[in-house]
C-alpha cells in the first residue's frame, strides 16, 4: 500500500494553520513526512510553527501570512505554493467569529465570511485540484460544520457558507475519484479552538464540556481522506456518511440524463 507521503506528498498546503485544528493538521501532515506551506494572517505563530516541524519531523516549511478574506487571497496562496508539488491542500479556516444576529453585521463582515468559505475554496480547489488531477494523485480536504444541514438564527451566513462546502466537497470526489484524486468533507461539531475559546469568552460563555480536539480532527480527518466525500463527526457515522455517498451517485446518475449528451449518459455507470 502506498504511504500517506506517497499520496499526499511531498507538499502539503493548510489553510488557517497558526492555530488549533490547523496547526494539528499541519503536525500530524508534517509527521507523515510531507512538507507544509502554512498559511494565516498572524506571522508569528506560523514562524513558530514551522521551526517547530522542521526541528521535530526535519520537513521543510513556508510561511504565507494572507488574510485569506482578500480578494487576491488565492493569489497569494498560489505564488507561496510557488511551483512546489502540492499533494494535499487542507481548507481549515472559515469559523464565524461573530455569532451574529444577520442585521447586527455589516454585509462586508459576512462578505469576508464568503470569500474565505466560498470563494478563496473554490479558487484554491480549482488550481492545486487541477495540478493533481493531471498528476493523477492527491487529496482535497474542506474542513466543514454541522451548520452545513440547514438554516436558524444566527447561522445565516455561516451556515450558507458550510452548505456550500459540504455541496461542493461532494461533487469534487465524484468527479474527481476517477483520477485518483480524494475529496473530503469534514464535518466538525463543537471543537476545542482558540478561535471558538474567545468567542465564547466574548458571548460570557465558559468552555463546553465533551468539546472534540483539534489532535483527534486531524487525525481522524487525515484517516478518512480517501473515503469520502463526507465524514460526520459526532454523529451515527458509518450509516449517514454512505447513505449521503448513495446520494451523490444517484443524483450523478440522474442528472446526466439531461446534463449530459445522449451517447454519454448511456456510457454512465451508477
Ligand atoms: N471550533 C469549532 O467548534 C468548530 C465547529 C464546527 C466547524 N468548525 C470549522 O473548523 C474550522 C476551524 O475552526 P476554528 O474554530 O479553528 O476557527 P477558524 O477561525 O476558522 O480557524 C482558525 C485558523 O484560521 C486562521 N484564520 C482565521 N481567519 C483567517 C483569515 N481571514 N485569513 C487567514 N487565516 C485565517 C487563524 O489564524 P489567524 O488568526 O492567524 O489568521 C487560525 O489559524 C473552520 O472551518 C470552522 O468552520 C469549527
Amino acid at each position: 500500500m502506498a504511504s500517506f507521503a506517497q499520496c499526499y506528498g511531498p507538499w502539503a498546503v493548510i489553510l488557517g494553520a497558526s492555530d488549533g485544528t490547523g496547526a494539528a493538521f499541519a503536525r500530524a501532515i508534517a509527521a507523515a513526512g510531507i512538507h507544509c506551506i502554512l498559511v494565516a494572517r498572524r506571522e508569528q505563530p506560523l514562524a513558530d510553527l514551522a521551526a517547530e516541524l522542521t526541528r521535530e519531523h526535519s520537513v521543510e516549511c513556508i510561511t504565507a501570512p494572507v488574510d485569506l478574506a482578500d480578494a487576491d487571497a488565492s493569489v497569494q496562496v498560489i505564488a507561496a505554493a510557488s511551483d512546489r508539488e502540492v499533494g494535499l491542500l487542507v481548507t481549515n479556516a472559515g469559523a464565524d467569529p461573530h455569532g451574529a444576529l444577520f442585521l447586527e453585521q455589516t454585509s462586508a463582515a459576512w462578505e469576508s465570511l464568503l470569500a474565505i468559505n466560498i470563494t478563496n475554496t473554490l479558487r484554491c480547489c480549482h488550481h492545486f485540484g487541477g495540478l493533481m488531477r493531471a498528476r493523477r494523485r492527491g487529496g482535497l480536504l474542506l474542513v466543514g460544520s454541522g451548520a452545513c444541514r440547514g438554516g436558524a438564527a444566527r447561522l445565516a451566513t455561516y451556515s450558507g457558507a458550510k452548505a456550500f462546502v459540504r455541496c461542493f466537497a461532494e461533487s469534487l470526489w465524484q468527479e474527481m475519484k476517477d483520477d485518483n484524486v480524494h475529496v473530503l468533507h469534514l464535518e466538525l461539531t463543537t471543537t476545542d479552538t482558540p478561535s471558538f475559546r474567545k468567542l465564547l469568552a466574548e458571548k460570557g460563555r465558559k468552555p463546553l464540556r465533551g468539546m472534540t480536539s483539534p489532535e483527534d480532527v486531524a487525525r481522524v480527518g487525515l484517516a478518512r481522506l480517501a473515503r469520502g466525500p463526507n465524514y460526520f463527526w459526532g454523529q451515527k457515522l458509518g450509516l449517514r456518511a454512505s447513505l449521503r455517498r448513495t446520494r451523490v451517485r444517484l443524483v450523478t446518475h440522474l442528472s446526466g440524463k439531461f446534463i449530459l449528451e445522449p451517447a454519454q449518459a448511456d456510457g454512465q455507470r451508477l
